[in-house]
């Protein structure tokens, strides 16, 4: 078996084969999809509230991705594992993201990375690529600008949904291999999409797009809360896992666990 390339995803895009993403953020989850036959595994900074405990995905750090993604590329034999550029590993400039993306690459062993921007972000873009790193670009709602951009849907009205269209060409003529959007109107993504020869990979971007991500513990049921109406609830592993915890909690203090068979003698 050989690792899924962006190579094997620029062909299917070619022959109008949709495929599908999750996140991954430790190798046992990982190689469950991989399993599964998820050909994609984004190390996402979404680690930040789903795995870390953070509020948002801002104060993820490069140490913290680069561990995460050596466990996920560990975890998994087929699957391209793409590390996400947490914020403050590539604004600086495009020196700043090769150093960044570079690490994740020779000690995570990912085969691609991930930013946000289009246009703001072309100067990384170009030089990762040139460099031999393959970029997915990420589009639309972009976590990282929380501060500046709260968490709602991007690119409505013309001149949004204009400037959304420039990003993702300026991204695939950077060399990107793929463009994530998140959170813009159905319409919009599908335009995009039309007029990209890479994939586009939605996320609350409706059916139009080449390919489809989600975050794992949402998509599975295990984010406490409230999730995105974007989100399909595939399973409910918080309340299989809380049910668990409890029914064990209660073998232990009823003494009924551990029985005859779980002991030695
Ligand atoms: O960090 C993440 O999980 C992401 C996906 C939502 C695309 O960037
Ligand atoms: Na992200």
């Amino acid at each position: 078996t050989r690792r899924v390339t962006v190579r094997d995803l620029a062909a299917a895009k070619e022959r109008g084969e949709k495929w599908p993403m999750l996140t991954a953020y430790d190798a046992m989850t990982a190689s469950v999809f991989d399993e599964a036959g998820i050909p994609v595994l984004l190390v996402g900074d979404s680690a930040g509230n789903c795995h870390l405990g953070y509020e948002t995905t801002v104060p993820v750090t490069l140490d913290e991705i680069a561990v995460l993604s050596a466990a996920v590329v560990r975890g998994t034999k087929r699957a391209l594992v793409i590390g996400d550029l947490p914020f403050g590993s590539y604004q600086e400039g495009p020196v700043q993201a090769l150093r960044s993306a570079t690490r994740l690459v020779k000690e995570a062993g990912v085969g691609a990375v991930k930013l946000e921007g289009g246009e703001r972000s072309l100067p990384q873009t170009e030089l990762l690529v040139s460099a031999g790193i393959p970029v997915m670009s990420h589009l639309g709602l972009t976590p990282q600008s929380v501060n500046t951009m709260g968490y709602r849907v991007q690119g409505r009205g013309d001149e949004d949904a204009h400037r959304l269209l420039r990003d993702a060409k300026a991204a695939q003529d950077a060399g990107a291999f793929g463009v994530v959007l998140e959170l813009v109107p159905e319409e919009l993504a599908v335009e995009v999409s039309r007029s990209l020869h890479i994939p586009t990979i939605g996320i609350g971007a409706g059916a139009g797009c080449d390919a489809q991500v989600l975050v794992w513990t949402d998509m599975m049921g295990l984010t406490s809360g409230k999730v995105p109406r974007f989100v399909k609830q595939y399973a409910e592993l918080r309340s299989v896992m809380g049910d668990a915890a409890r029914e064990f909690a209660s073998d232990v203090r009823g003494a009924t666990f551990p029985a005859p068979e779980h002991a030695f003698h």
